[in-house]
């Protein structure tokens, strides 16, 4: 018996279409169903999965109000925000350095072996650096910038310095945004009568109970 060129390139490309489709209706409906039916065996409540709604929706949504709702606060005014916190409440409190090679340091002399640690949220506090009020939160301060706040000195690393710097400064900071954008134009938010400030530091500096605020729908 033979067999066309034509007619063979037609049935590979008709069973190439039928594996395709079984996978994507398998990914987009059959597996979901099942994992739905096993989980519901194990006493799981909650809406049935329904296809291209649930997660995509709910993020489409939210891009879409993203865009159509920009907040008011300002870049400029954010950032203030998050250096003085960052000032305030360096999550790393301190950083270490071994010295490997003697040091001139001033008057000193550091021999080799020694460690040094850099009291990043003393030098933060300091009243001599940051003025009387080193202790209050005033974002103003960084209204001109780091350098300008810091007139020049080193006296604000929150995220260390020099070849080791932290390499997740501008993710962490550009993350902490967008996250506080999207709350913003949805939310208002307090703090609740349930928080107290105790700022302490276990491995980072941390609110020892808890940061509990109030969200309030917009
Ligand atoms: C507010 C958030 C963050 C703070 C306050 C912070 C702070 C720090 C500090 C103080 C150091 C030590 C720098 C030094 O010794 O001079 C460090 C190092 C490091 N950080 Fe971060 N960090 C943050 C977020 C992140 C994120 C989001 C990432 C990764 C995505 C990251 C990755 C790293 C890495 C890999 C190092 C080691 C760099 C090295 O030793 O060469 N950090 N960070």
């Amino acid at each position: 018996m033979e067999i066309s060129l034509d007619k063979f390139a037609t049935s590979v490309l008709f069973v190439i279409m039928t594996t395709l489709s079984c996978m994507i209706l398998n990914w987009v409906w059959l597996r979901p169903k099942y994992l739905e039916r096993c989980l519901r065996k194990q006493g799981l409540v909650g809406n049935s999965y329904r296809l291209f709604f649930g997660d995509t929706k709910d993020s489409s949504m939210m891009i879409k109000q993203a865009c159509s709702k920009p907040i008011e606060l300002s870049d400029d005014i954010v950032t203030m925000i998050l250096n003085e916190a960052l000032r305030l409440y360096p999550p790393a409190a301190s950083l270490l350095r071994i010295v490997h090679k003697e040091t001139k340091l001033g008057n000193l002399i550091i021999p080799t072996g020694v460690e040094i640690a850099l009291p990043t949220i003393l030098v933060h506090h300091d009243y001599e650096l940051w003025g009387e009020n080193a202790k209050q939160f005033n974002s103003e301060r960084f209204s001109e910038g780091i350098s300008k706040a810091t007139k020049g000195q080193v006296s604000f690393f929150p995220f260390g310095g020099g070849p080791r710097i932290c390499v997740g400064q501008n993710l962490a900071l550009v993350e902490t945004k967008m996250a506080l954008s999207l709350i913003l134009q949805n939310f208002s938010f307090e703090t609740s009568s349930s928080y107290a400030h105790a700022p302490c530091s276990i491995i980072i500096v941390q609110p020892q109970f808890g940061a509990h605020i109030i969200l309030h729908k917009i």
